[in-house]
């Protein structure tokens, strides 16, 4: 009997075009996400989904499709997805990881050298018609180069943003659960130290962890009166690692010096004391989104599906 693949959001035509042609596809070429009944509707009697992390896949959106085999999530992060109900149920999970990484790190420094340096302000400034006349003390920021840098999360794209530091002429330091080998600290220049050392240390931290019970909030209160007032945090990652709520507060009132966001804890809303500051630049979760690296990952989403439905090992399955 013919495959079927419900492919749950838009994605593009060079990716569809890798599905074998007896595979018979159910396409919502919307990145609006499809209602829940009409969802799971469609999901019914699909042996693949291709989906985005807008999707959330429980155990109910399992049950309605006992015939699944494979859940490929176009993305690296995986949160949307109840792992545990999926291997219960023998369904294959994959993520898009490695072809987003060095994007993913370009960013990380966009928000961080952006934040640092009032990029967004100056912008406003300079296009808003204000801009009279060179000024001596007109938007000073802070120096990035040969300052710390604190990577929180030390895989793949903690890795990359810390290899990028080493042309800023920064000390980094890291905080992983599990400690990088000693070629990868040596090539790196990079030092672990515990999460608290981190934030006291740091003049900038990025986040780079996944998302988990154990990370949620990783970053409030407590923490974030850690670190230095004069520090800069960045979040690439995902939004709930960080209690936004006491972000906001830490912004206005100099707990820290700054923010850059890509992502947000109910995302696509923004906890409404953010937008007013000027201390913070954000972005609507676009860390990954260049032309290339969207691509790439879809055609991995796509390659990890097909594989698993041919009966295949999946390229790169959730571990
Ligand atoms: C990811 O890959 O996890 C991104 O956040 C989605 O763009």
């Amino acid at each position: 009997m013919a495959k079927k693949v419900l492919i749950s959001n838009v994605l593009p035509d060079e990716a569809r075009a890798l599905i074998p042609a007896d595979v018979q596809v159910d396409y919502n070429a919307s990145d609006t996400p499809l209602p829940q009944t009409e969802f799971l509707k469609r999901l019914t009697g699909k042996d693949g989904l291709i989906c985005h992390i807008i999707s959330t896949i429980d155990d109910a959106v399992l049950s309605a499709a006992p015939s699944l085999k494979v859940i490929a999530n176009v993305a690296v992060g995986y949160n949307n997805i109840d792992l545990a109900a999926a291997k219960r149920r023998g369904v294959v999970v994959t993520n898009t990881p490695d072809v987003l990484t060095e994007t993913t790190a370009d960013f990380a420094w966009a928000l961080l050298m952006g934040t640092a340096r009032r990029l967004v302000e100056a912008d406003h400034f300079a296009r808003s018609g204000q801009w009279r006349r060179w000024q001596w003390d007109l938007l000073w920021g802070t120096d990035v180069h040969g300052k710390t840098l604190g990577v929180v999360g030390f895989g793949r794209i903690g890795r990359a943003v810390a290899r990028r530091a080493q042309g800023f002429a920064m000390r980094v330091v890291y905080y992983d659960t599990v400690r990088a080998d000693a070629d990868t600290e040596r090539e790196l220049k990079a030092t672990s130290v515990d999460l608290h050392t981190l934030l006291r240390e740091s003049d900038f931290v990025t986040l780079h962890t996944l998302l988990s019970p154990q990370t949620r909030h990783l970053i409030d209160e407590r923490t974030l009166r850690l670190m230095k007032k004069t520090a800069v945090l960045v979040n690439a990652a995902r939004g709930p690692i960080v209690d936004e709520a006491a972000l906001a507060r830490a912004l206005k009132e100099g707990w820290i010096a700054a923010a850059g966001l890509d992502v947000f804890e109910e995302e696509p809303q923004i906890h409404p004391a953010l937008p007013p500051l000027t201390n913070v630049v954000m972005a609507p979760h676009i860390a990954s989104a260049s032309r290339e690296t969207r691509l790439a990952m879809a055609m991995l989403a796509v390659r990890n599906c097909v594989a698993v439905l041919e009966g295949k090992p999946a390229l790169t399955p959730v571990a």
